[in-house]
């Protein structure tokens, strides 16, 4: 008995120095960045560039950031487009339209960490979609950059039951999105590997022990599957945080490369269970800088 008892100690040991959940980051230590999740309704790419849609149109075309003009009202815009009648939707599902939590990150033994705390008992999906700011808008206005008026959902879908995706995978963007006209696969295959391309690194809340979920965003929303995502990609609860992490360096299509010495940025998003597409909460960019000593700091814009 005693023996046994001795063999699963050893073994429990064993398995907690294997386990993301033993890394030994104090998070209490480590400063976060408060990060409202806000309802966006049916707000396209499109519509933000268009000054009869939206009046910091111009701002969005030279890259002023939407934190510069929107950034503390989060909850304000979410409130203010779930009441709107075109998104009853929204308010049928229940779910507040807006979010506060806290994002950390940290970086350890070559795994970069992300930690958000949300409400106890949570479920959905959390996730981020991450750049290194290789593409030409993530830094100014995140997510909106992949969220089109056609996509599934959207005011322009029309039935098209397009995924997310980056109008530099399109020839011809017009005021209703890209619609089908893709580019060249030689062309697209060019762009991925000249970085144009969101990665989508999150968690499954949905499932116990919640699970990693990783994909990337080019001509639409490519996701892996749980077990092609490569080992070290891991998201667990500790203690009322989630830590989604990831290896620095990822060879396999759809990571960025996370070097130190480079500023990054991304979107969070929030889909409560039974949510899906543009039904979801979600942040304005948050930008952080990686120094080559791996300390992580984060850029107010
Ligand atoms: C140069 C300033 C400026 C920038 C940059 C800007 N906006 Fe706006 N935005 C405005 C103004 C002004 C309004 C209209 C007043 C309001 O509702 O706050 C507005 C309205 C909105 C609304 C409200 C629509 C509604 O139905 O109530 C949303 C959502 C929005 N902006 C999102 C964004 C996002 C996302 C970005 C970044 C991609 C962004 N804005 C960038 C100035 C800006």
């Amino acid at each position: 008995m005693g023996f046994n008892r001795g063999v699963l100690s050893v073994g429990a040991i064993l398995l907690l120095l294997m386990c993301p959940q033993s890394s030994a980051l104090e998070w209490s230590k480590v400063s976060g960045r408060q990060v409202t999740l806000f309802y966006p309704g049916q707000i396209s790419w499109e519509n933000l560039l268009i000054t009869s849609s939206h009046a910091g149109a111009a701002g969005v075309r030279n890259k002023t950031s939407c934190n510069t003009c929107h950034g503390g009202d989060e909850s304000a815009l979410g409130s203010a487009i779930a009441s709107t009648p075109d998104k009853a939707v929204y308010k049928q599902s229940g779910p507040p339209a807006s979010l506060q939590t806290t994002l950390k990150i940290a970086v350890e033994d070559n795994l970069i960490h992300f930690a958000i705390d949300v409400p106890p008992g949570i479920r959905g999906q959390i996730s981020f979609m991450l750049d290194n700011e290789h593409y030409v808008h993530s830094a100014t206005s995140g997510c909106w950059a992949s969220c089109h008026d056609d996509n599934t959902g959207m005011a322009s879908s029309d039935g098209l039951e397009l995924t997310k995706y980056l109008s530099a995978s399109r020839t011809n963007n017009t005021r209703t999105g890209g619609g089908r006209s893709y580019k060249s696969l030689n062309e697209l295959d060019a762009l991925l590997h000249a970085g144009q391309y969101l990665e989508v690194l999150g968690a499954d809340l949905s499932v116990d022990p919640v699970a990693p979920i990783h994909g990337y965003v080019l001509e639409a929303r490519r996701m892996q599957r749980l077990q092609e995502i490569p080992a070290g990609v891991a998201a667990v609860r500790n203690e009322g945080w989630i830590v989604i992490s990831r290896p620095l360096s990822v060879e396999a299509t759809g990571y960025k490369a996370m070097t130190g010495g480079q500023d990054f940025s991304l979107g969070m998003a929030l889909h409560y269970p039974q949510q899906r597409g543009r039904v979801h909460l979600v942040s304005l960019p948050v930008r952080f800088h990686l120094a080559e000593s791996g300390e992580v700091r984060f850029i107010t814009d």
